[in-house]
């Protein structure tokens, strides 16, 4: 399911953006680009270090280590001693070796920073090993600098909140949780149901200071997720930004009978305070929790690195969502071999540094930027919540980190391009050289935003991440590869794509700055290592360098809370982490997602079936947004319910079939319907379709999947089990008419 169903509000956002005006006409002349010759001539931009040979990424881990060894420091955590990051950082600019095996037995491999088969992964000999360290450091190198910004209102400026007072106001947070009876104990756990915001790092910190583990709640969940992790994690206390959210969990307030309070941030409306009397539930405001700590004071007592800092409840594509045990041991390597790739390429988070915080806190990702900006004394500027207002938000804030996500870059790829397209001919051959100029430097890893191309064509892109922005980086879902190469392009600065999942902390591989290609995720971080395991069923095998994308290393999670099952699937005896991902090893040693192991099925005939493949090379159809292929093994045939893309199909009808037709009518057309269907036969054919895995029928419906209407999980991925419910009696339907 590549193309996905696009955030409503993002879209809108991003059609407002002034892209139209992203070649300023006057500036574009025939001399401009003679200049710019003379002017590329002229400036010797200089490449950006690498951290190794982009030829040779990663190592093999070194044979006579043997795997028992691994096992135990995966349980007891035992880091290569005198590995302060910044030595082995210089020891290993090596341009041409990404990663390399280590072991030869499991022929898993390692980032090329891992010296004798060790982890990188601790931070200033040791000294930082949780997120409260992580945050006492960022006071300290940022001399209680700004940590937490917010705007009050669109028209006020941003406000900063300092990394001393966020810690006075955590450690009242904290106490006030103590004397609501909360125990700090690390099997405490506080529900938290808020957008990003400063409370909500108060918060987060509050329960590292006091050993409790931070357990978010979010929308997408849906309800009856919520109540699940309410129960599940027996959570007492839940903090919500607004009343909104608090009438949410009241609503289902008797299946959740052990929750006994709730602090809101926003003031209590009317209608909570007797909802809750009612209720018996107790309702206290934030600053009224605040005051009571300060009232009864607690001595800290931080969360030791083993201890769970964050219960993250993620939503599978079936079932109840399960709750990842994220460590702070395990972030805390996450964010230190991240960071130990990230700065032989220049990036070096510092003070100065600042990050744009929208991306939701309830996903890991988010959380290990912000540990990332923390340990490093740099800001957090929270946007102001609405989606709608986030691009003037990052006007005034100006990041320097920019985190993204592949539905985001493609909305303003999509936009460039539709500008640039209906443009004149002029200005496309414009932006194509100036394309192609940044094409010619990003091969030699020359990345810059200060060329004559950049002042003509690429300055609008710049100056809409607010043009200081010094990395982007993307995650959560693939990106395409024809995305990421262009704004690699038009950025200015270093674009970088992260591989992992909640599972291991965010990512477990990131792909190096300066590294020009595309379509892989880069080698290992240098705090784990990556295993590929043969799947037979699927032809996928360790020695013809593909398999399953197996992951062990301090930042692989302790397992599912309370579900000892889903445990067992996720991680092996031996502490490997099987991903579901099927990846393989390019050449010079980074990996590249090339397939999902899960959703495999029999034919009726005996072939198996990959249903996200063959989505894939039919959603290549310029006529078709989504896909979903459903088979049975009783059947021999592949039926698929298509969404047609609203904004090409109306247009194509009318040109091919002459009828102008809403989208419904369109998808009851048996004309649009064959034409889809030819469309699809020859798309596969030309994408290698073995003809058992072309679709014999389709049904096409005009509403997209999207996550609002249950069908996709938060991270776009099909939500399998519910799409074949719903369209069940249209699947029998198919089927009925095949033999
Ligand atoms: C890495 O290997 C792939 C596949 O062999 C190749 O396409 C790519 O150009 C290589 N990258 C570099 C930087 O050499
Ligand atoms: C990559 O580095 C390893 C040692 O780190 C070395 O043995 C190997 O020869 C290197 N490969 C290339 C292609 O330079
Ligand atoms: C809580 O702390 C105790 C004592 O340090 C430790 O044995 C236990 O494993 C910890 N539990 C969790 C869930 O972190
Ligand atoms: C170029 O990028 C740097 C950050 O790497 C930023 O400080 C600077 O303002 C940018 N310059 C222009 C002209 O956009």
């Amino acid at each position: 399911m590549k193309k996905v169903t696009e955030d409503k509000l993002c879209r809108e956002k991003i059609r407002n953006m002034d892209y139209l005006k992203l070649l300023g006409a006057g500036a574009v002349t025939l001399a401009a680009v003679t200049t710019t010759t003379f002017y590329y001539l002229t400036s010797r931009p200089q490449p950006i270090p690498l951290l190794c040979d982009l030829n040779d990424q990663t190592q093999e881990k070194d044979h006579h280590v043997d795997g028992e060894r691994y096992l135990l420091s995966f349980i007891e955590f035992v880091c290569g001693e005198g590995m302060g990051n910044s030595q082995s950082i210089d020891l290993i600019v090596d341009p041409a070796n990404q990663s390399e095996i280590t072991d030869k037995n499991e022929r898993s491999r390692m980032s090329k920073l891992c010296k004798n088969g060790k982890y990188l992964c601790e931070y200033e000999d040791g000294e930082v090993k949780t997120l409260y360290d992580a945050f006492k450091r960022g006071a300290r190198v940022s001399n209680n600098g700004e940590a937490y910004g917010w705007k009050p209102s669109p028209s006020e400026p941003f406000q900063w909140i300092s990394y001393n007072d966020v810690l006075v106001r955590a450690a009242n947070v904290g106490a006030g949780l103590i004397a609501k009876g909360l125990k700090p104990e690390n099997t405490t756990n506080v529900g938290i149901y808020s957008q990003n915001r400063v409370e909500y790092g108060i918060t987060e910190q509050a329960c590292y200071m006091y050993s409790m583990v931070l357990v978010p709640l979010y929308d997408t969940l849906g309800p009856e997720a919520c109540t699940h992790i309410i129960n599940q994690a027996e959570i007492k206390t839940v903090v919500c930004d607004k009343n909104v959210k608090v009438k949410a969990i009241l609503n289902r307030i008797k299946e959740t009978p052990d929750l006994e309070s709730i602090i809101l941030v926003e003031e209590p409306s009317e209608e909570m305070k007797e909802l809750v009397q009612k209720h018996n539930i107790d309702l206290t405001s934030f600053a009224e929790l605040e005051a009571l700590g300060e009232k009864n004071p607690q001595e800290p007592k931080p969360a030791k690195p083993d201890d769970l800092c964050v219960l993250c409840y993620t939503s599978g594509t079936t079932g109840l969502p399960k709750g990842a045990m994220l460590t702070h041991r395990g972030t805390m390597a996450t964010v230190v071999a991240a960071g130990a790739v990230l700065k032989p390429g220049g990036i070096d988070i510092s003070p100065e540094d600042t990050l744009i915080s929208y991306l939701p806190l309830a996903h890991s990702y988010e959380r290990l930027l912000e540990c990332y900006c923390v340990l490093n004394g740099a800001r957090i500027g929270f946007f102001q919540g609405d989606v709608k207002l986030l691009l003037d938000d990052i006007k005034e804030l100006q990041p320097t980190l920019f985190p993204s996500v592949p539905r985001l870059l493609n909305r303003i790829y999509d936009k460039v391009m539709s500008q640039i397209n209906s443009g004149s001919g002029i200005k496309k051959k414009l932006f194509n050289m100036a394309l192609a100029s940044k094409e010619n430097e990003l091969k030699k890893s020359i990345i810059r935003n200060d060329s004559l191309w950049d002042k003509i064509v690429f300055k609008k892109i710049q100056a809409s991440l607010g043009g200081k922005v010094k990395l982007i980086t993307t995650g959560s879902a693939p990106l395409s590869p024809k995305v990421l190469h262009f704004l690699r392009c038009c950025a200015g600065c270093p674009v970088v794509e992260g591989y992992g999942q909640t599972e291991c902390h965010a990512v477990c591989s990131v792909t190096l700055v300066g590294d020009p290609d595309t379509g892989n995720v880069g080698p290992p971080l240098p705090c784990c290592e990556i295993k590929l395991a043969d799947v037979e069923e699927m032809n996928y095998y360790a020695k013809d360098n593909k398999g399953e994308v197996c992951i062990k290393g301090p930042n692989v999670f302790l397992g599912y809370y309370r579900d000892q099952a889903k445990t067992e699937e996720a991680l092996d005896k031996d502490g490997w982490l099987h991903t579901g991902d099927i990846g393989q090893w390019l050449e010079n040693g980074t990996l590249k997602i090339i397939d999902r192991k899960k959703n495999i099925f029999k034919l009726a005939q005996g072939e198996y079936i990959a249903p996200e493949k063959i989505e894939n090379v039919y959603v290549r159809s310029p006529l078709v947004a989504q896909v979903f292929i459903h088979g049975e093994s009783l059947k021999s045939s592949l039926v698929g319910v298509v969404v047609p893309d609203p904004e090409v199909l109306p247009g194509w009808a009318k040109t091919n079939l002459h009828v102008t037709q809403t989208m419904e009518e369109l998808c009851a057309n048996p004309d649009v319907k064959k034409q889809i269907m030819t469309d699809l036969t020859n798309i596969g054919k030309t994408g290698g379709l073995h003809s058992f895995e072309q679709v014999k029928d389709i049904f096409l419906y005009p509403e997209q999947f999207s996550v609002e209407n249950g069908l996709l999980t938060p991270t776009f991925k099909a939500k399998r089990h519910e799409l074949k419910l719903k369209f069940k009696s249209e699947i029998d339907e198919m089927y009925k008419n095949l033999v």
